[in-house]
């Protein structure tokens, strides 16, 4: 075994850094054998040393970034500052400067991932990033390595532990999204802004991710059609239940049916409870991989934390510190195919569409004559009176009753689905759309 150890600059010092920090000295000897030389931390830099948690090296601290990534003598940064910059800064600087990044940054990598890869590859260095990607879960090295003589057709997968969370709260309690997200927030899942977590801007982000290394092309933050679960109320989730389903926010990244283009979204879905997704409980994290000779498969785990983000951070260090002692690099970006991500009209799938309509004569048929001229084939209509028994609840201006008609349609496409809502909103018959969801996983 080599005795120089090889020098490792780490980036902030939070809830995943200090689980860094910690298991690199406490698995000193363990991380050596399994690299072939020593592994020393360098340096650590914080925003505030004040807040340094017990346990780090203070003698370690420093409040320049800047001159730890110059020093010259770093061989590998761990970037775990998180948000573009300082970040983006650094982590350039740091390939200038010799060294191979290992990154937790969702966030950076889904945004600039094309010009840090291209920097790293022009210094022959590494740039790993398993962490970005569903805390703990291997998912970006088996997509980029294990996969890669497979052709990779669907990644759908619950890659938002928060979301997940709130989503379970208000399936198994009733509760509505306020409630569940107080929940959330009550017992640290949710942070005090929830927005990167509700509207989706995370799961987007490791969403490009997983689309461009699974596809091999490049997919940004920006390709990703993107809603948030702020709309999902209890009466969705009550829905769902009636059809034999839950509601989870995925993220769906598919190859089109002509091999052509590729299309990535987050968005809330119903999914049928005996889909291996619906039993994803808590915070917890899954993704489906679907691919030619693989067939399905299905990865597990905690998306999220401290150890369980550390854990992935630990296992791209070790594999940066292999190369860097084998005098290479592992696995660059493969972008080769450079398919299109086509747009969200282009996705196809199913809905269910619940309607508040006037219950009298012909509404129904006027309903389904909407769907039929835009081509969206119905699978299953429900109608029950607003008091939820079928009994119609007085006459309104336009002479009916009212009643909630519930639509589950075939596949159809985004496209055309959102053609038939526009015509049905002219209906006079029509009173509301009260929600459109997809239905996935069948
Ligand atoms: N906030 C994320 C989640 C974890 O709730 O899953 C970091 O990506």
């Amino acid at each position: 075994m080599r005795t120089r150890p090889l020098k490792v600059a780490l980036l902030g010092c939070g809830v995943v850094g200090s689980e860094v920090a910690r298991i690199m000295t406490t698995h000193a000897d363990d991380l050596a054998a399994r690299i072939g030389a020593p592994v020393e931390l360098a340096g650590i830099a914080v925003r505030r040393p004040d807040r340094v948690r017990e346990g780090v090296p203070a003698e370690l601290v420093t409040t320049d970034a800047t001159a730890l990534v110059k020093r010259g003598d770093i061989d590998v940064v761990v970037e775990v500052i998180g948000g573009i910059e300082p970040a983006r800064t650094l982590i350039t600087t740091a390939f200038e400067h010799g060294a191979s990044v290992v990154s937790a940054n969702k966030a950076l990598v889904a945004q600039d991932g094309a010009a840090l890869h291209a920097a790293a590859e022009e210094q022959g260095a590494d740039l790993y990033y398993e962490a970005a990607v569903a805390g703990a879960i291997p998912l970006v090295r088996p997509l980029r390595e294990s996969l890669v003589g497979d052709k990779v057709n669907r990644v759908l997968g619950i890659v938002n532990g928060t979301t997940n969370f709130i989503l379970d709260r208000m399936d198994s309690s009733g509760a509505g999204y306020s409630e569940a997200l107080d929940e959330a927030t009550a017992l640290g899942y949710a942070e005090a802004d929830p927005t990167a977590d509700v509207e989706g801007f995370d799961a987007a982000a490791k969403a490009a991710i997983l689309a461009g290394i699974a596809f091999h092309t490049r997919v940004r933050l920006d390709d990703v059609h993107r809603e948030g679960l702020t709309e999902v109320t209890a009466a969705d989730i009550a829905s769902a239940k009636r059809m034999g389903c839950t509601v989870k926010l995925l993220a769906i990244c598919e190859r089109a049916a002509d091999g052509l283009s590729v299309t990535a979204r987050v968005h809330p879905a119903m999914i049928p409870l005996s889909h291996p997704l619906a039993s994803v409980r808590e915070a917890y994290n899954a993704v489906f991989v679907e691919a030619d000779a693989a067939g399905q498969l299905m990865f597990y785990g905690p998306g999220a934390g401290g150890s369980p983000t550390a854990s992935a951070v630990l296992g791209d260090l070790v594999a940066a510190c292999r190369n860097k002692l084998n005098g290479g690099r592992g696995p660059g970006e493969s972008a080769y195919t450079r398919l299109p991500v086509g747009p969200m009209g282009e996705v196809v799938t199913r809905y269910h569409i619940s309607l508040d309509v006037a219950d009298k004569p012909g509404v129904l048929a006027q309903v389904a004559t909407v769907f039929a001229e835009h081509g969206v084939s119905i699978d299953t209509v429900r109608q029950t009176g607003k008091d939820g028994h079928g009994a119609a609840t007085g006459v309104s201006a336009d002479g009916g009753g009212g009643a909630s008609l519930v639509v589950v349609t075939h596949r159809a496409s985004d496209a055309a689905l959102s053609a038939t809502v526009e015509t049905l909103r002219q209906l006079d018959t029509v009173r509301g759309v009260a929600s459109i969801m997809r239905v996935e996983g069948e």
